[in-house]
């Protein structure tokens, strides 16, 4: 068997190298072996296995949600009927409390947006072209930090003076996003903005420039910089996805999160993984979830982690007690609490 390892060389998506490798960097679940063709691997290879699978998990088994569907829907239309409007250009919020798939699925939009200008024009990389552009907000960020990012993305050896005015500086940031054909500037973190002063650099960065804007943070509608004044001229000018946990008390609820675990189920990169653990005890993962697919993603990293941790078994089947062990877990290293015990979970027939 010939693993090819993951090479990562960037830490951060705010450079366009950094970018395109978060993009780029899907790697496909590793042929399943059996355990004991597993065994037989020396430790070196067992580990690159591992790591594989790991690579996998973390970066590329994600599941579909309505979030997804609706953004794509509402950004692939903004970015037709943007360049194409001189006046009240508009974007997208993705609001959600702390650790909702907000990034997540920004990343998903970013990546369809550039695949999309990839098919259309193949060389657009070669031709210098940047269909995103990918900023994140610090602390009490100000526009003109905002502006110095998009700059630094686009052109990333330029000096800027130390002196130079919001206004120039927002010239720049236009002018480089339209040499650049850029369709999509994704603001991560946009609940660090402070005051109104941002908030109308982004009003006169949408009016200035085609690029299609698309905020994402910690509940927007709410947070200073775009629940309130100035701010809510922005949030006026946009569609508003909001991340949601999900109830499985209704029908639609039940359906997405059973469809969710079930994907989940069928593709944990476990030797000889026998499924159904987890289908069955989809109420249970509800319940230590809260109805969070960020926690339920959580869990079943920890699941597949603390399977390859231990390091004399001798099989890798999901028991009733290897994933009582992980919820316990959950609740005695993170601030997720939640009441499910070991008689909650049921073996899988
Ligand atoms: N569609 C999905 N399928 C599987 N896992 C997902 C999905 N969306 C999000 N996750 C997982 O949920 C976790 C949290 O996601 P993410 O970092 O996007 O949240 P966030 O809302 O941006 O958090 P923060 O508030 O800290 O910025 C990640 O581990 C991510 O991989
Ligand atoms: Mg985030």
């Amino acid at each position: 068997m010939i693993i090819e390892p993951l090479v990562l060389h960037h830490d951060r998506k705010t450079t366009l190298a950094g970018l395109r490798e978060a993009l780029a960097a899907l790697p496909p679940m590793p042929t399943s072996i059996s355990f004991s063709d597993y065994a037989a691997l020396s430790a070196s290879e067992r580990s690159l296995y591992d790591e594989a699978r790991d690579d996998y998990l973390r970066l590329t088994l994600r599941v579909p949600t309505p979030e997804q569907d609706l953004s794509t829907r509402i950004l692939a239309k903004h970015i037709v009927a943007n360049p194409r409007r001189k006046n009240s250009r508009r974007g997208l919020m993705v609001s959600a409390p702390m650790f909702y798939g907000k990034t997540e699925l920004a990343l998903l939009l970013a990546r369809s947006v550039e695949n999309d200008h990839s098919r259309k024009f193949p060389n657009y990389s070669a031709d210098g072209e940047v269909p995103v552009v990918w900023v994140e907000v610090t602390d009490h960020a100000t526009g003109k930090a905002l502006l110095s990012q998009i700059i630094r993305f686009l052109a990333p050896t330029i000096t800027l003076p130390t002196q130079i005015t919001t206004d120039n500086l927002r010239r720049r940031a236009v002018e480089l996003l339209h040499v650049h054909r850029t369709k999509l500037l994704v603001i991560d973190e946009a609940h660090n903005l402070g005051g109104s002063e941002p908030s109308s650099v982004i009003k006169a960065l949408q009016n200035e420039s085609s690029a299609t804007v698309v905020l994402v943070g910690i509940n927007l509608t709410r947070g200073k910089a775009f629940g309130s004044g100035d701010g809510l001229q922005v949030t006026m000018r946009c569609d508003l996805v909001e991340l949601r946990r999900v109830d499985i008390q209704s029908d639609e609820g039940l359906a997405l999160w059973r469809r969710w675990v079930a994907i989940f189920d069928r593709n944990l990169p476990l030797c000889e993984h026998g499924r159904g653990m987890l289908t069955k005890n989809f109420a249970a993962l509800h319940a230590a979830a809260d109805g969070r697919l960020s926690v339920l993603a959580m869990i079943i990293e920890r699941l597949v982690a603390s399977i390859l941790d231990e390091s004399e078994r001798t099989d890798e089947r999901v028991t009733r007690e290897r994933l009582f062990a992980v919820l316990d877990g959950l609740r005695q290293t993170t601030r997720v609490r939640h009441r499910v015990q070991l008689s909650d979970l049921v073996e899988a027939a």
